[in-house]
């Protein structure tokens, strides 16, 4: 017999799309928030089925698992700066539009940043111009390219046409390849390429350069706005590395001015204003919390302890909570206290560094 939360896991559950094909990011776009969860009281919970109970604690750690991004200032402030970018998206095809490179540490939510805009912008351009373009073939205005370790340049362009599901022959030179790119960019009217994990290009290997190269001729090629994402890419000097050879280092100066860099800060308790942003950050996330003794405040009260467990780092915060909301379900604590805290591990990095500030 079916219960309601066997129902809502059979619509709810998780996603298995994946962004980095068409098919997945089109999933990814149109995939609407869940179905709330109802809070249940101990009571409530009480009267349940052994079974009914069981699927009740599998629907919250699915919801647990995927809290609604949050609209933090370092989002807002990166959509700005990408906002900014993108109006040279407006110019026509002759003209050389700008670049965006979103650039920090891991886990400060990248990736996070460059989707919900990606989704945002692929929704609009539907609004307005439907999903087929003028000679009936399937608009795509975003292209999500995330990379693997030690990236060539063959694997880029491979990767680029995996998005659009095109069969590249193993034999392909690379000429055919950027033939190949060039054609399913235009024919889908791509308006945005999104080229992340760009960190996982090696610049001190002759392939890297060829990519970081590749990547630039590619901009000045197609009508189309490229957000590069990566850990450290100015440390690694993706924009003013490449071909070092002097004829070319004009055109590399040149990249370097047309790129602009939009660096994401992790939260800080150092000023007033940081100290807000960081307890409204956890306001969202307690809010989204479907455990039957929480307070409302149950985030919150804890700001300063979960700051020192993360170094207010977004993604370790995740994780720590979803760790927390797991063992407040499984041990039927139903709250997020001290005790559940100290029972749950945030990543690896955030437990060595709050370790060596306490
Ligand atoms: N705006 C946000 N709201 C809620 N959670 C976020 C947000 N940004 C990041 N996260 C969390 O942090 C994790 C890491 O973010 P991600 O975007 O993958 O970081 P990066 O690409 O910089 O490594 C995500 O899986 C998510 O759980
Ligand atoms: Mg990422």
């Amino acid at each position: 017999m079916s219960n309601p939360w066997a129902l809502w896991l059979r619509t709810n559950d998780r996603q298995p799309y994946i962004l980095a094909d068409k098919v997945g990011w089109d999933a990814f776009v149109n995939s609407g928030t869940r179905d709330p969860l109802k809070v249940l009281s101990r009571q409530e919970m009480g009267a349940l089925s052994a079974e009914a109970l069981e699927d009740y604690n599998a629907a919250r750690h699915v919801w647990h698992a995927n809290p609604a991004a949050v609209r933090t200032s370092q989002v807002a402030a990166a959509f700005s700066v990408i906002d900014q970018v993108m109006a040279s998206n407006h110019r026509d095809g002759d003209r050389l539009r700008g670049a965006v490179a979103i650039d920090s540490e891991p886990g400060l939510g990248k990736t996070t940043i460059a989707t919900r805009y990606g989704r945002d912008f692929h929704r609009r351009i539907y609004r307005r111009y439907g999903p087929t373009t003028k000679d009936g073939s399937q608009r795509l205005p975003i292209a999500f390219v995330p990379l693997r370790s030690a990236t060539t340049l063959k694997d880029l362009n491979k990767q680029i046409l995996r998005f659009y599901r095109h069969p590249a022959g193993s034999r392909d030179t690379k000429a055919d390849l950027v033939a190949l790119v060039v054609d399913c960019v235009t024919t889908a009217e791509t308006r945005l390429i999104i080229i992340d994990d760009l960190h996982f290009v090696d610049y001190n290997h002759r392939d890297g350069k060829a990519v970081a190269n590749h990547l630039k001729g590619l901009a000045n090629a197609l009508p189309v706005t490229f957000m590069y994402i990566g850990v450290g890419l100015l440390e690694r000097r993706f924009f003013t590395e490449g071909n070092e050879r002097a004829s070319k280092g004009l055109e590399v100066a040149q990249m370097a001015r047309r790129t602009t860099r939009c660096p994401v800060a992790p939260f800080t308790l150092s000023t007033d204003a940081g100290f807000r942003a960081w307890v409204d950050l956890l306001t969202a996330f307690q809010g989204q919390l479907v455990l039957a003794d929480a307070p409302a405040d149950v985030l919150t009260r804890h700001a300063r302890d979960l700051f020192r467990r993360t170094q207010g780092r977004i993604g370790s915060l995740a994780s720590l909570l979803e760790h927390a909301c797991h063992i407040a379900v499984t041990t039927g604590i139903e709250d997020i206290t001290a005790e559940v805290l100290s029972m749950s591990v945030a990543d690896n990095a955030s437990e060595t560094s709050a370790a060596a500030v306490s």
